[in-house]
């Protein structure tokens, strides 16, 4: 029997404990999960600035969590079909704030919203900590 594969998207800059939570719940939900960090050029383009953490940081420090299987450059927005088809995932598993907006890959694959956790983002830590200094 193949194994059931659960595949994300996420910058998951200055890691917290929503992403972690985030990350449990949807390995949870199949046999092996594979999340696609995006790049430190494509964060630029989504969030109109540089994460914190490099690229190549935030890789290794989701490659170190227990729950994850694999780990992946997501260098362009467009690309989602195909990494989903290339890693062939049987579901993709994404955060309620984007709730509906990756609908259109359900003919590839089970899409599936999970709750955020509440009163945490990696924004407002980095506000947080602008206000202490
Ligand atoms: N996420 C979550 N709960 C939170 C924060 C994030 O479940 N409190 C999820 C998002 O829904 C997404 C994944 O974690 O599926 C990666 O989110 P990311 O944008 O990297 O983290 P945020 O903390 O939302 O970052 P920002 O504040 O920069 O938007």
């Amino acid at each position: 029997m193949s194994l059931r594969t659960v595949l994300t998207f996420g910058t998951f800059d200055v890691l917290h404990i929503g992403h972690v939570n985030i990350l449990e719940r949807a390995r949870a939900l199949g046999d092996r999960l594979v999340v696609g960090v995006s790049s430190d050029a494509l964060n630029l383009v989504k969030k109109g600035r540089l994460p914190i953490y490099s690229e190549a940081d935030r890789l290794s420090m989701i490659a170190a969590l227990r729950c994850v299987d694999e780990v992946f450059v997501e260098a362009s927005l467009q690309l989602k079909g195909d990494y989903l088809r290339r890693h062939g995932a049987a579901m993709l598993v994404m955060g309620d704030d984007w709730a509906g907006r990756f609908d259109d890959f359900s003919s590839i694959c089970e899409v599936v919203y999970l709750p955020r956790t509440p009163s945490i983002s990696t924004s407002e830590i980095i506000e947080v900590i602008r206000r202490v200094l």
